[in-house]
């Protein structure tokens, strides 16, 4: 399966409710082969008009971060928990969340990033559950999801939630600055793993 092959599927889904108030579905957009992915919410007014992640004023501040670490919104990929825009835009659903989670897991599989960077407590809540965004945010984890293996995340405040509270704005933003080093632990990371691999096949040989 590819990531258009993908949209496609999510652009036609009923499989939850939530398809009868959107006018466009979000499945999500940028490089397929980002080393990071970025997990919102779901989509806002704006996304569901425009059938796009992160447009509005939460997008436009995002951008911003980005730029502060030198990328793109082209560099990385953008996604939601719900692809479709909870009517108000209230919080979407458990149900909900859990019926459109396996997109969500075909996207990370098919990307297979390096760091999974969620916004806000909703994607925190569905990857780590129990954990709270105040006292973890700026804090990489690595957790087992079943149905990925482990996985590294960086656990952020949403944009949206940090924008206008000058407090939560300024730690959203020291914390987005931090990415980098953490990309370059999780290689660290990889690069150990990948080396203790080798190890233990050469030790196979000996015996
Ligand atoms: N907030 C989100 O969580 N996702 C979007 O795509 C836009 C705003
Ligand atoms: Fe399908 Fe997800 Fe949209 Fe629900 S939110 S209709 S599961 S794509």
């Amino acid at each position: 399966m590819t990531l258009e092959e993908l949209a496609k599927q999510i652009k036609a889904c009923k499989k939850c409710p939530l398809y009868k108030n959107r006018t466009k579905a979000v499945p999500g957009e940028g490089n397929p082969k980002a080393e990071l992915i970025f997990i919102g919410e779901g989509p806002g007014q704006q996304e569901d008009l425009q059938g796009r992640p992160f447009v509005g004023t939460a997008g436009k501040f995002l951008e911003e971060m980005l730029g502060s670490i030198k990328l793109k919104r082209g560099d990385v990929f953008i996604a939601n928990v719900v692809k479709c825009r909870p009517p108000g835009n209230r919080d979407p659903l458990p149900d909900e969340i859990e019926t459109c989670w396996p997109y969500l897991i075909e996207q990370i599989k098919i990307i297979k990033p390096k760091l999974i960077i969620t916004l806000g407590r909703h994607a925190l809540q569905k990857f780590i559950p129990g954990l709270g965004i105040s006292s973890v945010h700026g804090q990489p984890k690595r957790r087992e999801i079943a149905e990925l293996g482990k996985l590294i995340f960086y656990p952020l405040y949403h944009p949206a939630a940090a924008l206008y509270r000058g407090n939560l704005r300024e730690t959203l933003e020291k914390d987005f600055k931090k990415i980098p080093r953490v990309l370059e632990k999780v290689e660290e990371l990889l690069k150990e793993k990948r080396e203790e691999t080798k190890e233990e096949i050469e030790q196979k040989r000996l015996f």
